[in-house]
């Protein structure tokens, strides 16, 4: 099936999102909060993923999202970071199997090359043994920004295409959809940043367009399904117009 893009076509009223992400925010403030170091908040934020995953698949969700690293974060002092590094090589280590036995496809978008060699080649391997999953797609953006994705899809399509350059029609967006890094998947209807703030942080810039957005105080490592049903209900009180009028929206015809 291609992608049909949020932004061309409305969803139903009161429907799941298909498509939810998320920035998982606060694990240094929920572990300072009790007197823990910030890696025991990391390690807790890791353990809500795999809840989050099985009650979006449960809900009907089909795409789940999670901001794990931005390509900012590698300005966190050096240990923070590396232990950054270690858990996701963990995780990648001790749940691929799980993942692939329960049909879902990993997937992970950002800049991967600036990765050590191992942990590039945890991810290659991950993503070649979930690619045919079909149930769930869990895309992981590490070290991942959405001004790197856009001038990455531009750059990307020159090099394929160089008489763009010379052409005197403008690119489309159909013409560089391809290129950037949720090109297979639907836009995302539902965006959630967890632990209070209240922006984007270089996330998924192009994609986010039209997106529902929900902020919440409530830190990741306390994220739990009863949260994530708040954060769905908060969505389907909205209505989603596109450029349209609330009349248009409501008559369907
Ligand atoms: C999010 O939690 C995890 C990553 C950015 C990797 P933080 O580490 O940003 O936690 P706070 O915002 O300092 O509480
Ligand atoms: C955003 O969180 C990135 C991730 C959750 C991976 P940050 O904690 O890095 O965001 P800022 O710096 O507060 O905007
Ligand atoms: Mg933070």
């Amino acid at each position: 099936m291609s992608p049909v893009s949020s932004t061309q076509s409305v969803p139903e009223a009161g429907a799941i999102p298909a498509h939810i992400a998320i920035i998982m925010d606060g694990n240094g403030r929920w572990a300072n909060k009790r007197h823990l170091p910030r890696a025991a908040g990391h390690a807790k934020g890791v353990d809500r993923v795999e809840e989050i995953v099985q009650a979006c698949i449960k809900r009907g969700v089909t795409h789940l999202t999670l901001f794990a690293f931005s390509s900012e974060n590698w300005r966190r002092p050096a240990d923070e970071v590396s232990l950054l590094m270690r858990l996701f090589m963990a995780v990648l280590e001790r749940q691929i199997e799980r993942m692939h036995s329960n049909n879902i496809r990993l997937r992970i978008i950002g800049d991967i090359t600036q990765f050590e060699p191992r942990l590039r080649d945890l991810i290659e391997k991950a993503e070649s043994r979930t690619a045919g999953n079909t149930r769930f797609t869990l895309t992981v953006a590490a070290n991942y920004g959405g001004r790197w994705d856009i001038l990455n899809a531009v750059n990307r399509l020159i090099n394929a295409h160089p008489e763009l350059a010379q052409q005197a029609e403008p690119v489309s967006e159909a013409a560089l959809q391809p290129y950037l890094a949720m090109h297979d998947a639907p836009e995302p209807d539902l965006f959630i940043r967890t632990g209070g703030e209240q922006r984007i942080s270089n996330f998924l810039l192009w994609q986010l367009a039209y997106t529902e957005l929900y902020f919440t105080e409530v830190f990741w490592p306390d994220f739990d399904t009863k949260q994530l049903d708040l954060a769905i209900a908060s969505y389907q009180q909205r209505e989603r117009r596109f450029g349209r009028t609330s009349a248009q929206v409501n008559d369907k015809c």
